[in-house]
């Protein structure tokens, strides 16, 4: 009998399944049958009794998280110069760093150190941007391919309002993306294209127009950004004049939801038109508060987008966010709704560690499918966490122990990590 991707794994297991509802099973097995889950058991039932045992006995389990928002190349200055609002940070610190992403040899070296950190975190699943350089963006995916991670990648386009050193044609970005996308689409197993204009500001509607029809083509999502800023909106009403707002700006390109999966980062200023849309629509929203508190965009009122049942996940936003912990996003989550209440809203109820749990697992996971939760059928993603440094003598509750590892965790408390049933830390 061969045993490849299936096994039982022992110890205490916590999902969320529903945004308000956690389940756990103390010293428990979990089963993985080809790389799916097949169910939670006290005691090992006869079908499965002769599964390889990877014991964690004291450990928590947990699915592995899922990262809807991060730029790869911005992994070499993360951390580092968070005084400018978008605009002029992108002018000044982002685009310059980008642009070196030309040189393939500073490529390799930085995409490396950055899949070997997002491998050692608690992400599993990401949608990552690249920048505009074909070349760099194969190599990014080849490098993130052999993580065992699954993510989807974009080459970045960009054809207007752009620095000359980093900018391209429209019929230059047009080509380049088609080419891209088949030299990609079918060479890996884990990382896919995912077409990707950077932001309405930078793109003509002629290079849009176009993105939205090789979405279709080729049968790939999208992933932009969307209402970060006020300067921003303001400069996207500007350069559409017959769009209702930045969101219909898209709309009308055929770049948002509907038959192409989407992701829009921010929308932390979105009207109330623009909250239906996004939700007829079906269109995801990459939730990045470290981003919006560092690069001082304002928070997103995600209990609201939770009440209106938007498709909603969390984003670390590498750089404009300061860490790719997925832990540090959910703090960050829950202390930005704190503020949110206490200075913007006082009837906005702030989220609780429950429902951003959910929201960086099952919310974020469901833009790949069957992802993000330990229900039979799901893919086996799933987190080891040795968290037993955080023992004290008053004793925890399985839920108490997963809050507090939430707010303690770090990488290296990931003794183990899984990905859709491949063991890859
Ligand atoms: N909007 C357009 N490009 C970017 C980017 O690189 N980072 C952030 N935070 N917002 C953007
Ligand atoms: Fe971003």
């Amino acid at each position: 009998m061969v045993f490849e991707k299936s096994f039982l794994v022992k110890g205490d297991i916590v999902y969320s399944d529903a945004i308000d509802h956690i389940v756990t099973h103390e010293n428990s097995y979990l089963v993985c049958e080809n790389g799916l889950v097949q169910g939670v058991f006290k005691v090992i039932p006869e079908q499965f009794a002769a599964f390889p045992l990877h014991d964690y006995e004291g450990c928590l389990i947990v699915p592995g998280m899922t990262d809807l928002h991060l730029h790869a190349p911005q992994h070499t200055f993360r951390g580092l110069n968070m005084h400018l609002e978008l605009i002029d940070w992108l002018e000044h610190v982002a685009f310059p760093e980008e642009a070196k992403f030309k040189d393939l040899a500073y490529a390799k070296e930085s995409y490396e150190i950055f899949a070997r950190d997002l491998k050692n975190s608690a992400t599993t699943r990401a949608c990552v941007f690249a920048t505009l350089h074909k070349k760099a963006t194969i190599l990014l995916m080849d490098i993130l391919e052999n993580t065992g991670l699954k993510c989807m990648v974009g080459k970045v386009n960009m054809d207007r309002n752009s620095p000359d050193y980093l900018t391209e044609s429209t019929k230059d970005s047009i080509e380049n993306t088609i080419d891209w996308i088949e030299s990609t689409a079918k060479a890996y197993e884990n990382t896919k294209p995912m077409v990707t204009p950077r932001f309405i500001p930078s793109c003509s509607d002629e290079l849009m127009v176009e993105l939205g029809r090789i979405c279709r083509k080729y049968r790939l999502p999208l992933q932009s950004h969307l209402s970060e800023n006020t300067n921003e909106i303001d400069w996207v009403n500007e350069l559409c004049p017959d769009a209702s707002g930045y969101a219909d700006a898209y709309m009308k390109t055929g770049t948002f939801g509907g038959e192409v999966p989407t992701i829009m980062a921010h929308c932390v200023h979105l009207t109330e038109e623009e909250v239906h849309l996004i939700k007829d629509q079906k269109v995801y929203v990459a939730h990045c508060p470290s981003s919006n508190n560092n690069i001082m965009s304002g928070i997103a009122p995600v209990r609201h987008y939770i009440e209106e049942e938007l498709n909603l996940g969390l984003g670390s936003d590498i750089a404009g966010g300061d860490s790719m912990s997925m832990f540090r996003v959910i703090v960050e989550t829950i202390k930005s709704s704190k503020i949110y209440t206490t200075f913007v809203d006082r009837s906005s109820r702030p989220l609780t560690s429950k429902e951003v749990f959910y929201l960086a697992t099952k919310g974020g996971g469901s833009f790949f499918g069957k992802v993000g939760s330990f229900e039979t059928g799901y893919e086996f993603d799933a987190l080891v966490i040795k968290d037993d440094i955080w023992k004290n003598p008053r004793g925890f509750t399985m839920e108490e122990r997963l809050e507090r590892a939430l707010y303690s965790a770090e990488d290296r408390d990931i003794i183990v990590k899984y990905c859709a049933g491949n063991r890859i830390k």
